[in-house]
């Protein structure tokens, strides 16, 4: 697999998002967002860390578009912290907040990196959680304030905008499961979230493309491939519940401008969507957008059981709690995810049969492996070059099948703050020691490098 084997305007780019790598959390006026806050929940956090100091990007990002440069990468896709924007959720941006991003996107410009900027990658100002966060209509109306505020004072230097980042984990892992900020375990009521995001999604759509000409706007969801364990009614059925609240419940009001009637029902939410998801709601949400994003990972193969399943995520699948998640032997990561690159075209296909003109972009795809340094301070991390590679290879069979397939951002440039993980997981290209903030490239970042330089050997 050579880059040559893909087109030659297929973008390429690394991945990360604001509080996962920023730290600097209390600088220059930023406000508290709910991950500040639910990250001192005890046990919330698998290493009872925060991202107060995360890869201090906040203050080292020259170096960090340094090493992008070094990777050869076309773009980079971050994310904008609503808090730095507006530390309350709402009222005038604050400069400093600006600036940051403005300093950033034109160093990106500087070394011929596209900015990517995502509006919203999880982390809320605590003070709208406070009234209710994305359970309350409003604030979708906040979002869309926000979205026109940055748009207005950024739109001269980015022009590629993700408005949402994965609204299934912020609605279903933050209002269902509770594995996410704000920690709440309210069951199918944080199908209302959902809504609540994508018509945020809808706003913001309307107010980019008010402020700006020239943006090109897209929404980022997180798709698997799910398949049935075995041929049985029971796990067809499964596998058409957890497609559903996973991926239909996103993809088709926005891609159809209707929510699928067979996952409302499962949840039980048929007549809150209908009195609460007007016709207008739904021509927003569906507007026209300029690409879809997908982060893909990995796939779920799913079975009927009676009883849940012993460590089986259920609670962020309310309606679905019989559902059991089956390991198929297949190698997984080292957060358990099942290794599965042809999966990455399923959920491509998928996309693109509803939304045939659209164009698709893998906005993350990357794994995380218990890195270890040598004595020699090499990072020798060949499972993870062979994920990458093996999923390049799916991207090229997605353009070769006719795919509208457009680009691929890894997940991430560096080592940064995995959510519930902490820094109990690594993602990066580049390692990152939490000690004393010493970046060190892994080979995979080396593959990287020879790969986007057409330097690889061909495999
Ligand atoms: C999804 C999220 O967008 C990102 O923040 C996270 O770190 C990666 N996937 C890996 O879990």
């Amino acid at each position: 697999m050579r880059r040559s084997d893909l087109p030659e305007d297929f973008v390429v780019g690394t991945a990360t998002a604001s509080y996962q790598i920023e730290g600097a959390t209390r600088e220059d006026g930023r406000g508290e967002s709910i991950w500040d806050t639910f990250a001192r929940v005890p046990g919330a956090i698998a290493d009872g860390s925060t991202g107060d100091v995360a890869d201090d990007h906040y203050h080292r990002w020259a170096e960090d578009v340094r090493l992008m440069s070094d990777l050869g990468v076309d773009a980079y896709r971050f994310s904008i912290a609503w808090p730095r924007i507006q530390p309350d959720g709402t009222g005038a941006p604050l400069k400093a907040g600006i600036d940051f991003y403005r300093r950033l996107a034109e160093g990106l410009r500087e070394r011929g990196i596209t900015p990517w900027a995502t509006l919203y990658h999880w982390d809320l100002p605590q003070a709208l959680e406070d009234r209710g966060g994305w359970l309350q209509r409003d604030t979708a109306m906040r979002f869309a304030d926000y979205a026109a505020q940055v748009a207005d004072r950024l739109g001269d230097v980015v022009t590629d905008w993700i408005t949402l980042n994965e609204p299934w984990c912020s609605a279903f892992l933050g209002y269902a499961s509770g594995h996410h900020a704000p920690g709440r375990t309210l069951g199918s009521t944080a199908s209302h979230a959902a809504h609540h995001l994508l018509l945020g999604h809808g706003h913001a759509l309307e107010a980019l493309r008010a402020s700006s000409s020239t943006a090109r706007v897209g929404t980022t969801l997180n798709l698997y491939s799910v398949q049935p364990a075995g041929d049985s009614d029971g796990d067809a059925d499964a596998a058409r519940r957890i497609d559903g609240l996973s991926n239909r419940l996103f993809l088709d009001p926005v891609l159809r401008g209707s929510y699928p009637a067979d996952v409302l029902d499962d949840l039980g939410e048929t007549a809150w969507f209908a009195e609460n998801a007007t016709d207008d709601d739904l021509r927003r949400i569906s507007a026209p957008i300029d690409f879809l994003g997908i982060n893909y990972y990995s796939r779920h193969t799913v079975a009927s059981g009676s009883t849940p399943a012993a460590g089986a995520p259920a609670s962020a699948y309310p309606g679905s709690e019989h559902v059991r998640f089956v390991r198929t032997g297949a190698p997984v990561t080292e957060m358990g995810w099942e290794i599965h690159p042809d999966g990455m075209v399923d959920v491509l296909r998928q996309a693109h049969e509803l939304a045939p003109e659209l164009p698709l972009y893998i906005t993350e795809n990357g794994a995380a492996y218990p890195d270890r340094v040598d004595e020699d301070g090499v990072i020798d991390d060949g499972a993870r070059t062979e994920y990458l590679e093996a999923h390049f290879e799916a991207a090229r069979d997605a353009v070769a099948e006719g795919l509208p397939l457009r680009g691929y951002f890894i997940w991430s440039l560096m080592d940064n703050w995995e959510w519930a993980w902490g820094y109990s997981r690594r993602f990066g290209l580049v390692h990152v020691d939490y000690r004393t903030q010493k970046r060190t490239p892994k080979r995979s970042a080396r593959w990287v490098a020879d790969f986007l330089r057409d330097a690889v050997p061909a495999s």
